[in-house]
């Protein structure tokens, strides 16, 4: 028999699914602090595997390992704690960056050897993906050659991890990983960017090209009941980078809280746009991924700024509407409590630091 990690009320009913897993995903326009509840779950779960399931070059991680601060872009975060982590094949894997960043966790003492793998059948970012995108202006992409990718996968035409030599000694199948062996695998998958810039429930065309919801960690071979916990993660304010307008203008604040908070891209260096927590999209977002766990970052820098509020939009594209202004903290996590009162409020975590959960 194989063993089953879960409770026996999380069991599934299906006797043999042998993968659990813990999905993180981002509520909003990524940036909220993924990477750091990655590091935190690490520390936490016994997991015998990370899988990045989308994304590639776009995303950046900011981490804080044992002090030092890690900004990865396409390597899982189970690498910092010697854990199998693996490029999943909903990814875009660009090989020449990917081993820069190889080399660079290396040389801040990572060790790397034997712990990082891409799925065999993950899609290449290649040097004409990367050229075109540098040449896209109406979305504002991180130009690293995702869009142009994608549809070279979709298009039938892409290449993939398996049809570059250089890649070899990293290849893994998933299938074989966690379906076939009768072995269990207790999995975290970290997401990138997130549910405002999903291609299917973004705000398109201003959105990636890759399922950033929960569904999205599935699609790398995963059966739906192997899900336990799904961790959302958004800030106590929002940001956006990238070509539409998204923060209001005539509010000095937004400029406090993008210094408070420094909100510049971890990937391009952009300046990112600011506007309050939009309750509506947060809501829509964890019901339609299912959030189990939500952790709210980034409230000491509303302390910081002296400001709390949260926004009702009244049009989809999140403009206008109604803003709610708090005195305190506790009366805006009050508030957003009752909100999202779905998930019991003892599985709702504001944060208050870069460090802690
Ligand atoms: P692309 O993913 O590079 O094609 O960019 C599409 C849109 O998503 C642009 O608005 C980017 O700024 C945004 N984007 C992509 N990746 C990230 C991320 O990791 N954090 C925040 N925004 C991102
Ligand atoms: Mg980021």
């Amino acid at each position: 028999m194989v063993p089953d990690l879960r409770p026996p009320h999380e069991r599934s009913i299906i006797n043999h699914v042998v993968t659990t897993l813990d999905i993180i995903v981002d509520l909003q326009y990524g940036d909220s602090g993924k990477g750091k509840v990655a590091h935190f779950l690490c520390q936490k779960k016994n997991y015998t595997h990370v899988i990045r399931y989308n994304g590639g070059g776009n995303a950046g991680h900011t981490i804080f390992h044992k002090g030092v601060k890690f900004v990865t872009h396409q390597v899982p975060v189970g690498v910092f704690f010697g854990i199998k982590s693996i490029v999943g094949s909903g990814c875009a894997l660009d090989p020449e960056t990917f081993f820069e960043e190889i080399q660079m966790l290396e040389k801040g003492g990572i060790s790397t050897k034997g712990k990082v793998f891409v799925a065999k059948n993950v899609h290449i970012v290649t040097n004409e993906h990367k050229e075109e995108d540098g040449r896209e202006s109406k979305v504002g992409t991180t130009k690293r050659g995702i869009g142009p990718m994608y549809r070279a996968k979709y298009g039938r035409t892409g290449a993939r991890a398996e049809d570059v030599p250089a890649l070899k000694p990293y290849l893994i199948d998933l299938y074989e990983e966690f379906n076939s062996k009768n072995k269990s695998a207790l999995v975290l998958a970290e997401g990138a960017q997130g549910f405002g810039l999903d291609i299917d429930w973004g705000d398109y065309p201003y959105v990636t090209s890759s399922h950033c919801t929960a569904a999205g960690a599935l699609l790398n071979g995963f059966p739906p009941q192997s899900v336990r916990d799904v961790w959302g993660v958004a800030k106590a304010y929002e940001t956006y980078v990238g070509a539409k307008d998204f923060e209001p203008k005539n509010e000095p604040l937004f400029e406090k809280i993008r210094e408070l908070g420094q909100e510049f891209g971890a990937t391009t260096g952009r300046a990112r746009q600011c506007n309050w927590l939009d309750l509506p999209l947060l809501e829509k977002a964890a019901r339609m991924n299912g959030v189990t766990k939500l952790v709210i970052n980034k409230i000491d820098v509303l302390n910081r700024a002296g400001a709390w509020k949260v926004r009702e939009p009244k049009d989809p594209l999140g403009m206008g509407g109604k803003i709610t202004a708090f005195k305190k903290p506790e009366q805006m996590k009050a508030f957003v409590r009752k909100r999202l009162k779905f998930i019991p409020a003892k599985n709702i975590f504001f944060s208050e630091s870069a460090e802690t959960v």
